[in-house]
């Protein structure tokens, strides 16, 4: 499939709000795509959907909260009713909790669990049986590099992102006796705010350790996100099983493969001063706690 063919396919980006997502849609908007920006910050996602439309595209704006299955199913039920079809369901809202698992608390796991895992699978459980009747879609789940290799200093975050790329392969091979496409969308550093945490994710570090971590992300030349979007909506044409971007981030997933003890050593080395300045110094008392249940729906104005 050519990027032309884009045209007239209905695309549902959860997430679709900031970042990636807002640039997938914005692109896949250009290439005449009828796009649904989907995502808890619904007044910045009608704001990419306005810009899309404003552009001559065709996009609309609705509001997500993965973690809720109901929420999500209203989604894709409205996008049926409105554009008969879903071809692309790009699952990709995320958070992450950056930290030394020693200041973890409970919520550092099952937040980001709740949004990076079971939003995911909450999209699956409402796109895939519309894509069985369609026999057609292709379901592209943003896992990321930390899915991929030895990930430390966000752990709760490798956790949800190696479940999404194991479901990802699974369901590949699954999908494809039902005419249903599935990629794992693995990026390596792409310049975004979930850097430091995102809109709905913290990092748990004390300021220097804090430092450190944008020092880190800056060696590793973040991409900016208008670079990797038409790369992405290629690689989706062409069906890619992983979809890596930057593109030398292969080459870590290779020696991942062809020695993990190696790898292994190479992150623990990189984790050591950061992991000492995190442990030496008291723990951040502004690093703001984990949102209660109550105060969510305060969080989304
Ligand atoms: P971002 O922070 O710019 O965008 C994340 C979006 O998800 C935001 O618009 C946010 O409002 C939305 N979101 C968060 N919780 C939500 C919820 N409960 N329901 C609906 N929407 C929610 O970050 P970015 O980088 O664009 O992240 C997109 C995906 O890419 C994430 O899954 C992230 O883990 C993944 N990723 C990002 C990398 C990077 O370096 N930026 C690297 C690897 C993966």
């Amino acid at each position: 499939m050519s990027q032309l063919d884009y045209r007239d396919k209905v695309a549902i980006i959860t997430g679709g709000a900031s970042g990636i997502g807002a640039a997938l849609a914005k692109h896949l908007g250009v290439l005449g795509a009828r796009v649904v920006v989907a995502d808890r910050q619904e007044a910045v996602a009608e704001q990419v959907a306005h810009e899309i439309r404003s552009l001559g595209g065709s996009a609309v704006a609705s509001a997500l909260d993965v973690r809720e299955l109901a929420s999500m199913n209203r989604v894709v039920t409205d996008t049926v009713e409105r554009w008969g079809t879903i071809d692309f369901f790009f699952n990709n809202a995320g958070i992450g909790v950056g930290g030394d698992v020693a200041y973890y608390t409970p919520a550092d796991w099952t937040d980001v669990l709740e949004v990076n895992l079971h939003g995911v699978i909450h999209g699956i459980q409402t796109v895939y049986p519309v894509m069985i009747r369609q026999r057609s879609g292709h379901i592209i789940n943003t896992a990321s590099m930390a899915g991929l290799i030895t990930s430390t200093g966000q752990t709760s975050y490798a956790v949800s992102k190696h479940a999404v790329v194991g479901l990802s392969k699974s369901l590949r091979v699954e999908g494809k006796a039902h005419g249903v496409r599935v990629s794992a969308l693995c990026p390596g550093a792409i310049r975004t705010p979930i850097l430091q945490g995102g809109k709905y994710g913290r990092m748990r570090l004390n300021a220097a350790a804090r430092a450190e971590v944008s020092k880190m992300w800056e060696m590793l030349r973040p991409m900016p996100v208008d670079e990797l979007a038409p790369k992405v909506v290629a690689a989706v044409a062409r069906n890619e099983a992983f979809i890596i971007y930057p593109s030398w981030w292969r080459l870590i997933w290779l020696l991942e493969r062809a020695s993990p003890a190696l790898t292994s050593k190479l992150c623990e080395l990189a984790y050591a001063r950061l992991r000492e300045q995190a442990l030496t110094e008291q723990h951040d008392p502004e690093v703001p706690a984990p949102p209660a249940d109550a105060d969510r729906k305060a969080a989304d104005m």
